[in-house]
């Protein structure tokens, strides 16, 4: 990838990343409050390396209270200009089997009473409308994709995010509707992240790991244990994946 500042914002799952040699940690507070954390700083498997963990470094900050514009405006004004997310979510579609990994194309927002947008307040000049027809930046999609290939890590490459507003999980019948929208995964931070992401120009990307069947997809219920130790195979793939993409 190129020598542009890259960040990675770790979800649930992912609130340190093993093998980044930290340089710095920089507490960072922007007009729109603070971040989840510090940004940590460091090298990672020899490139410079920017992490945050969406849900803070203890896994507090449940989703719909993510400050999503800090943690955006935060990384962009550290010279960040390419941020891969990582996010839990629900297999809603057959191949989206837990312990997977995925690349979504599009994403369906289902999120209410989020501050979603830069664009607002004072001192705005016009109305601004940012084009989100392909949300996912397509260069660093296919860098994620090259490197699941290049590893065997059978990701799947496509498919449309739903993002709920949580923290609760889906009834089986919103389940059903979400599918009937074309929606084949579904998480709760995919928005406004990548919309704000947009706002800001960033280069940004998710690789998704599918924690469980989506309520209604599978015989029982779905229980915690079972997510860790699907985001746990998860995982190991995205820590394989990682290396392999800041390195191209
Ligand atoms: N629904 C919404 N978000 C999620 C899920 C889910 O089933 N699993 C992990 N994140």
């Amino acid at each position: 990838m190129s020598d542009a500042r890259l960040a990675i914002i770790g979800g649930t799952g992912l609130t340190r990343l093993r093998d980044l040699e930290i340089t710095r940690r920089e507490v960072m507070h922007t007009p729109y409050g603070e971040p989840s954390g510090p940004l940590t700083y460091g090298q990672y498997h020899g490139h410079e390396v920017i992490f945050l963990p969406r849900h803070g470094a203890q896994h507090t900050i449940p989703p719909h209270q993510v400050n999503y514009r800090a943690n955006l405006w935060a990384l962009r004004n550290a010279g960040v200009e390419t941020v891969l997310a990582i996010a839990a979510v629900g297999g809603i579609t057959v191949e989206m089997a837990p312990g997977v990994i995925a690349m979504p194309d599009q994403i369906i927002d289902y999120t209410w009473s989020r501050f979603h947008t830069f664009f607002e307040g004072d001192g705005m000049e016009g109305v601004t409308h940012v084009d989100m027809t392909y949300p996912y930046s397509q260069e660093l999609r296919e860098t994620l994709i090259a490197a699941s290939r290049e590893l065997g890590l059978g990701a799947v490459e496509q498919g449309t995010y739903a993002a709920t507003q949580g923290p609760r999980l889906e009834t089986a019948a919103e389940i059903d509707r979400l599918e009937r929208d074309g929606c084949d995964l579904v998480g709760m931070t995919g928005m406004p992240e990548t919309a704000l992401a947009r706002e800001l120009e960033l280069r940004y990307a998710c690789c998704a790991v599918v924690a469980n069947w989506a309520a209604g997809r599978s015989k029982g219920l779905i229980t915690m244990d079972d997510i860790a130790r699907n985001l746990e195979i998860g995982m190991a793939r995205v820590k394989q994946l990682l290396p392999e993409v800041i390195g191209q």
